[in-house]
């Protein structure tokens, strides 16, 4: 399972590539506003400035709700670096544009999907990436997780190309559950990825090992 990192805080990318495990950056318009990043050419140039960091894919996302206004603003994406995956919304026009980026070989990110439909729906279009949101399906009592399993069985029944990028994971054990249900990318905060570092034992053998061999020097 490939590791993204969900943010649009620099220091945060940095921190995890610095740690030699981050494969990609997923963004959307609210992480961008969290940072101050407004502006169409403040928001491109981030987008450049993070593909600076990371050796990985970067989604991009579009604005427009329209087929053209996706089509136009995704080839701007897509131009601004080879890293780049235009990330579009799972509605109508986000699957008529899915499916013209993919027939020019553009990579696609289908996101805000919470459904096994819509995941078909995506895959049937090409997209490089599905992204089903499985903290926000938790946020409303329902399973986010199950919808990992499912969407990865109707993916294995046709051998689809799309991978399956777990998204909205919120914590470290949604990391570790969405491995051991097959998910091929996991996008989650920092935190979800350093908490797969702790565990109380580790720190007491350290101390041990340590203190056992200041006692000999
Ligand atoms: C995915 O690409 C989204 O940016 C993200 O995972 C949403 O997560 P949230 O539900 O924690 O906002």
């Amino acid at each position: 399972m490939k590791f993204f990192i969900d943010t649009a805080n620099l220091d945060q990318i940095k921190e995890a590539q610095d740690l030699g495990v981050l494969e990609g950056v997923t963004t959307n318009p609210s992480l961008m506003a969290k940072e101050g990043i407004t502006g169409e050419a403040n928001i491109l140039k981030h987008y450049v400035d993070i593909c600076n960091i990371v050796d990985g894919d970067v989604s991009a996302e579009v604005i427009s709700t329209d087929f053209e206004g996706m089509v136009k603003e995704g080839e701007v994406l897509a131009a601004l670096h080879s890293q780049i995956v235009v990330k579009l919304p799972m509605i109508k026009d986000g699957v008529k544009a899915c499916k013209y980026f993919s027939s020019k070989g553009i990579r696609t990110n289908i996101t805000l999907v919470f459904s096994v439909g819509q995941a078909l729906l995506a895959a049937k279009a090409g997209a490089t990436y599905v992204s089903p949101f499985i903290g926000r399906l938790d946020d409303i009592s329902t399973d986010g997780l199950n919808l990992i399993a499912e969407i990865r069985q109707v993916y294995d029944n046709y051998a689809f190309d799309t991978e399956i990028l777990a998204a909205s994971v919120r914590h470290t054990m949604h990391v570790i559950d969405c491995a051991k249900l097959g998910a091929d990318v996991m996008t989650g905060p920092l935190s979800s990825i350093e908490g797969l570092l702790k565990h109380p034992l580790t720190d007491i053998g350290l101390s041990k090992f340590l203190a056992d061999y200041n006692k000999g020097n």
